[in-house]
């Protein structure tokens, strides 16, 4: 008598909100696509896997988006460009530049960011605006135009580099921006995929095999033009604007060319930006509760903790000692420390 095996049922496939999660290449679209078989290829966190480009590791749909990007962004010397690490307080900074830029055009009681997510108001360059192929019209924007990108220096479109457009860096300690990473990452795999345990995760990080990793080499170029021309690259450190929000926001205000007058700085505007954008404030935000992005993620999963050094209740001194170990490496020299 024949017997027929029993087969597992197939994994369920991804809720279909999650575009990110359907990254089977054949449906992506961008010039660049017939150079991924070409790459190298390593694991994905939350996509099947990462490709290497210009030496860091991206999505294939980040990628394209990147590569249209490259071809396509004209950047004025008026723009601003807002540029992170994942992780590093992304939505904090988009937050406070726009609410700094656009200070005179709204009222802390009635503003833009009380009912809209920061994401949606300083788009992503390769993520959003030049995803899936677009090339947006972008003279709808009003000036300066808010940007937003995850490139790393070596990779911003030529028309950044030679154009006078501000760019701001925010960094944080890695340690932190892994342990955001890791909460994110898990958070965003759906139930027919595995968990990534944090020593993998972990090990992943270390090795550079990370979204716009190596780390320590995305901060690295930013932090080295930074050094060469702060008149158009100025770096923060999350740490360092949780400490003193106030002494920052002047400081990014005044970079972007919108200093706080003596009037506005005797009604305390600087405070009201500071609580505006607070992560008390944001995370508690019915849209930032309820709402998600056209992609698919829940605004909610960008706000977990907001603090200083949760990597402690994590990493093993192992970890710690691996860390340090990279970052000696990586910035060793460079003026750059956490
Ligand atoms: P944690 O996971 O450590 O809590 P990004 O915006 O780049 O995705 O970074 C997300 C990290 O920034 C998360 O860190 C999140 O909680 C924190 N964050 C979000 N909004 C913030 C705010 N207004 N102030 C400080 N941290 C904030």
């Amino acid at each position: 008598m024949q017997t027929t095996a029993t087969q597992a049922p197939p994994p369920p496939p991804p809720p279909p909100h999650l575009k990110y999660l359907q990254e089977e290449v054949e449906e992506l679209k961008g010039e660049g696509k017939h150079l991924l078989p070409s790459l190298p290829r390593g694991v994905g966190w939350i996509c099947n896997h990462l490709y290497q480009y210009q030496g860091f590791w991206y999505t294939a749909r980040k990628l394209l988006g990147a590569i249209n990007c490259q071809g396509h962004f004209k950047a004025q010397d008026t723009d601003l460009l807002l540029v992170t690490n994942p992780k590093s307080g992304t939505t904090w900074l988009k937050a406070i530049a726009f609410a700094i830029v656009n200070r005179k055009r709204y009222s802390f009681s009635h503003h833009p960011l009380l009912t809209t997510n920061p994401h949606e108001l300083v788009p992503f360059l390769e993520i959003k605006l030049y995803v899936d192929d677009h090339v947006p019209d972008l003279a709808t924007f009003t000036s300066p135009r808010l940007f937003s990108t995850h490139l790393p220096y070596l990779s911003l479109p030529d028309s950044v580099k030679h154009s006078k457009c501000k760019v701001v860096f925010l960094c944080r300690d890695p340690k932190d921006t892994f342990i955001s990473l890791w909460h994110f990452t898990s958070k965003l795999r759906t139930s027919g995929q595995e968990p990534i345990s944090l020593e993998e995760a972990f090990h992943r990080f270390c090795r550079g095999v990370s979204l716009y990793g190596p780390f320590w080499d995305h901060v690295l170029g930013y932090w080295n033009e930074s050094q060469e021309r702060p008149d158009r690259v100025c770096f923060f450190k999350y740490e360092e604007m949780k400490e003193q929000p106030a002494v920052h926001i002047r400081r990014l205000a005044k970079f972007l060319g919108y200093p706080f007058s003596p009037e506005e700085e005797e009604e305390g505007t600087v405070e009201e930006i500071f609580r505006l954008c607070s992560f008390d404030t944001l995370s508690n935000l019915d849209v930032n509760k309820n709402g998600k992005m056209e992609s698919g993620e829940e605004y909610r999963t960008f706000f977990r903790r907001g603090v200083v050094g949760d990597w402690v209740n994590y990493l093993t001194p192992e970890m710690v000692d691996e860390f340090n170990r990279i970052t000696d490496q990586k910035l060793g020299g460079s003026g750059l420390t956490f």
